[in-house]
């Protein structure tokens, strides 16, 4: 007992280590801002040279606009157990007459966040919003001459700012890059980690923009920079674009009806790459001045909805290929998830050129958004999850924070082994009418299989029971494993036919600071199924240090 105590304690020695590295690094590298990271097939933010897991909130939408109100929540934000507050800067508010620019909000902003230890990320609400053009300042909503509209077939001018304005995207680049110079110079420790440049872009309420200029660059050529990227990406295009292409002969020059079809999915594309290219100038002009890792976030279509009825032409999944080679500077298209069927909005959203961020998660205080947090972190590497309107939460009881406050622990071990095929994470998936697929799921970590079902032998769960739960285990060594979540249950077994058996399944906690594991019960006979599985509470977050054995 002594010797597996002892290797158990090994693997605790070794995130002791990086804990404190994590902690008291004095890194050699702290000029350098921000920035994304390669780790396997897993992208990681680094934050003075360590990966940093984002478990955060947004702010509804007018909350960081008053320093004083800003201020009263605070203490809800620590109750959510947030490391990170996703929170807008508006363009109205930061250069209310063009070419003069006020800070004093960002700046009592940061100083907030500092004083409660928590990062920040920037949402640039520029020139759309929800589609809109609402944060606009008031000399750019009423020079509709020098900062023309988007409109309508017949014709109708919409308060939405047309992106084939030169003047539109000339002003709202200013405006941002004076926002990332002002960073840069204010923001030597890194409050702010990254920019969502505009927020939820997309056409409303016909498929694309009919104004003259909308109109004129229909009629020009597809840029060749999307044809070659089409070319060049043949064997992984989305579907519908794919087909689209080849049945016009994979063309490499043409109009956008002679290479896609004359069809409205056609006029959301063209769309798409319009927007693409105006984010794609300002990201990299704000990139120029102050390179911090910059996403732009978009708002899913319901299904059997047309484009113009959803928000046409946003960094939707089949617009991938649009929004890849449209705008290169961005770097990473996120995901606002509002809908039930989080999984298989999340998965898609995972590619070896798109890491999984998700800035906007449904409710915060929904039952299973700590168990999204779980699956999409260990299932698909996210690198931050972030539930909307943080700030609304007044009941610190709900399962977010306990969710957090476990992620947090763990984040050492997560960030070490994520991208390297040793975390599986698991959520039973919904449909978007609201299903549950109770069934268990079965995964291969190493040598062992593990068959991960949501509920012990003995429950008998409602699927909305089934639903709040979720976890992630990491293979921490050859036969050791960290389990992590909300009630999961998990038989082992192997891969070679021998037979799996428990020899010690341990509860804890990783303590604050040494990162050392802090033994809780040692759990065995009924708490294991006298051997059979382990199981984690469905009563709450928790984590047990499991090691195995094999024979015959
Ligand atoms: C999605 C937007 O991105 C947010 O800014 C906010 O408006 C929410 N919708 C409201 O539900």
């Amino acid at each position: 007992m002594h010797a597996l105590t002892c290797k158990m304690r090994s693997t605790a020695c070794a995130l002791a280590i990086a804990l404190l590295g994590y902690t008291a690094i004095g890194s050699a590298d702290a000029a350098t801002p921000p920035h994304l990271r390669k780790q396997g097939s897993a992208t990681q933010l680094i934050v003075d040279d360590q990966p940093f897991l984002i478990l955060g909130g947004e702010l509804n939408n007018s909350s960081a606009s008053n320093l004083a109100f800003l201020n009263t929540l605070w203490p809800t934000l620590k109750a959510a157990e947030v490391n990170t507050v996703l929170a807008p800067v508006e363009w109205d508010q930061i250069e209310p007459v063009e070419g003069r620019f006020d800070f004093a909000v960002l700046d009592g902003m940061l100083k907030q966040a500092r004083a409660n230890n928590t990062k920040l990320v920037l949402l640039w609400f520029g020139a759309w919003k929800n589609s809109m053009s609402t944060y606009v300042p008031a000399w750019v909503k009423k020079d509709t001459q020098r900062f023309p509209r988007a409109r309508t077939r017949a014709g109708v001018a919409q308060e939405i700012l047309t992106p084939f304005a030169p003047a539109t995207l000339a002003a709202d680049t200013a405006a941002y890059r004076a926002l990332m110079a002002h960073l840069k110079q204010v923001d030597t420790q890194h409050t702010v980690l990254m920019v969502q440049v505009e927020n939820e872009v997309g056409m409303l309420p016909e498929v694309r923009d009919y104004s003259a200029a909308a109109n004129a660059a229909w009629r020009e050529q597809v840029p060749a920079a999307l044809t070659s990227y089409l070319a060049a990406n043949k064997a992984t295009l989305q579907p519908a674009l794919k087909t689209a292409w080849e049945t016009r002969g994979a063309r490499a020059a043409g109009t956008w009806t002679e290479v896609f079809g004359d069809t409205i999915e056609t006029e959301e594309v063209f769309q798409a790459w319009h927007y693409a290219r105006f984010i794609d100038a300002m990201t990299a002009a704000g990139k120029a001045v102050y390179p911090l890792p910059m996403y732009v976030n978009v708002a899913l279509a319901r299904p059997g909805k047309r484009p113009g009825e959803y928000p046409s032409a946003g960094p939707l999944p089949h617009l991938f290929d649009i929004w890849k080679p449209g705008a290169p500077s961005v770097d990473v298209l996120a995901i606002d998830i509002y809908f039930p069927n989080f999984n298989h909005w999340a998965k898609q959203f995972k590619r070896p050129d798109n890491p999984l961020f998700v800035p906007e998660g449904n409710q915060a205080d929904r039952t299973d958004a700590g168990a999204d947090a779980f699956y999409a972190i260990g299932e698909h590497d996210a690198f931050g999850f972030s539930p909307f309107a943080i700030d609304e939460v007044k009941d610190g009881t709900y399962s977010l924070p306990q969710a957090y406050r476990v992620l947090k622990q763990i984040a050492p071990l997560i960030n070490q082994h994520q991208g390297s095929g040793k975390i599986r994470g698991f959520k039973a998936p919904m449909s978007y009418e609201g299903e549950v697929d109770t069934a268990p799921q079965k995964v291969q970590l190493g040598g062992y299989t593990l068959n991960v079902s949501f509920n012990a032998p003995w429950e008998k769960l409602k699927p909305a029971e089934v639903q709040t739960r979720g976890g992630l285990v990491i293979q921490t060594g050859e036969d050791e494993f960290l389990v992590a979540g909300k009630g999961l249950t998990i038989v082992f077994g192997s891969s070679d036919g021998a037979m799996v058996g428990i020899e010690q399944a341990i509860e804890g906690s990783y303590e604050k600071g040494t990162g050392r594991f802090k033994e809780g019960r040692w759990l065995n006979g009924d708490q294991t199924h006298q051997g059979r599985h382990i199981n984690l509470p469905g009563d709450g977050y928790t984590m047990q240090r499991v090691k195995l054995y094999r024979y015959r």
